[in-house]
């Protein structure tokens, strides 16, 4: 299940742009023919002039008809060249047009750049830092206020907050798809910014919603295409997951051919099949991102024990909406319109009554203790 908010939205700016599309090549259409048929009319008004003009001197006898014939056909032969020319330029226009376009793709700048001379980093070994993080997609439009916290190698650490709080973009900036505009993120006390992009990306799983599938086996699929990883690496993954026998069954067993839009598989099947392959890199650092919002309570619990596999020992980044997936979290970061305001363990943000708590409140129905 895709995100349907996204694709509403993106479907009427398509529609949007496609329309606005459509009323410019309209009034360019009626530019050219406009051209055309002034281009088009000018010499008929021309021979139209010279044989007006003409009757007389032929009747005079001072031209003979044979002179204007040939006149006539004159003012064809040059206007021939004239219209050929005429569309030449026009096609000329278009590729000039398009050739800014390539330049314009070609001229964007990354939204991160990468440094020449990364410090050499050995691993990840102590902690995650946010430092007063702020950022903003759009100026004026803050969407993280002054962030501050840790994660500690190990520990898993779950963010909870309201739709649009700013959770995954905590994310895009751990994993570098944005930097922050104030303040710093460091890993074992080096900025993000200081790293071989690479290197930081290879610390890291991200584990989302649905599982992005490639053409291809489901041996290919669990490894990301990656031939270096030994099957037996894929297979061991399979297993501590749960879904090895399940995954043998199939006609071809790992050989199988998916389809590419996992159709001939169950969400928590797709699931399960995500966690997999996360699991297969072995990453230091695990992030999920609502990646069990939309399973169905009987799977949950299946997920649930897979899950706490996948986390055991990792340092782990989770964020979630069911608050039984979070519990267990060493640490739990509450955002609110890009605030931090809470930060604590399960039992303490329950002791300190505040959003945290009530959240949990409403969400299991236990009744607020005072
Ligand atoms: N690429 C983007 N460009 C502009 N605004 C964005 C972008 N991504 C997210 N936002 C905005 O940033 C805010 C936080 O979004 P997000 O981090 O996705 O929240 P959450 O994951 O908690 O739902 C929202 O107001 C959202 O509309
Ligand atoms: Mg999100």
């Amino acid at each position: 299940m895709r995100n349907l908010n996204n694709l509403d939205w993106s479907i009427s700016k398509f529609d949007k742009v496609n329309q606005d599309k459509r009323w410019y090549e309209f009034k360019i259409s009626i530019m050219e023919q406009s051209v055309w048929f002034v281009m088009m009319l000018c010499p008929q008004v021309v021979i139209y002039l010279i044989l007006y003009n003409s009757i007389d001197w032929i009747k005079a006898g001072t031209i003979s008809i044979g002179t204007v014939w040939m006149f006539i056909q004159y003012i064809h032969l040059a206007v021939q060249p004239l219209v050929m020319i005429s569309e030449q330029i026009r096609e000329l226009q278009r590729a000039f047009g398009a050739g800014d376009k390539i330049f314009e793709i070609l001229d964007t700048e990354p939204e991160v750049k990468e440094t020449d001379r990364p410090v050499k980093v050995d691993g990840f070994m102590h902690r995650i830092e946010f430092k007063n993080v702020s950022f903003h997609y759009e100026s004026e439009k803050p969407v993280l206020k002054n962030i501050s916290f840790t994660i500690e190698k190990g520990s898993s650490v779950a963010i909870v907050g309201a739709t649009g709080s700013g959770k995954t973009t905590i994310i895009s900036l751990l994993t570098r798809f944005y930097d922050p505009v104030e303040g710093s993120i460091t890993i074992d006390g080096v900025d993000l910014r200081d790293m071989d992009m690479k290197e930081l990306r290879s610390m890291m799983s991200l584990v989302l919603q649905d599982i992005f599938l490639f053409p291809g086996d489901i041996m290919d699929n669990l490894r990301v295409l990656r031939k270096d990883i030994p099957e037996e690496k894929v297979i061991e993954a399979s297993k501590k997951m749960g879904i090895y026998n399940y995954l043998s069954d199939f006609p071809q067993g790992f050989k199988t051919v998916l389809s590419e839009d996992g159709g001939n598989l169950s969400f928590g099947e797709r699931q399960l099949l995500s966690f997999s392959r996360a699991l297969t890199f072995e990453p230091e650092i695990l992030i999920m991102d609502e990646a069990t919002s939309s399973i169905d309570p009987y799977t949950e619990a299946e997920i649930q024990r897979s899950m706490e596999k996948l986390l055991k020992g990792r340092t782990s980044i989770i964020i979630a909406h069911r608050l039984s997936t979070i519990e267990e979290a060493d640490k739990i970061i509450v955002l609110d319109r890009g605030e931090l305001v809470e930060q604590g363990s399960h039992d303490e943000l329950i002791n300190l009554k505040g959003l945290y708590a009530n959240l949990y409140w409403t969400q299991t129905g236990i009744a607020k203790r005072d």
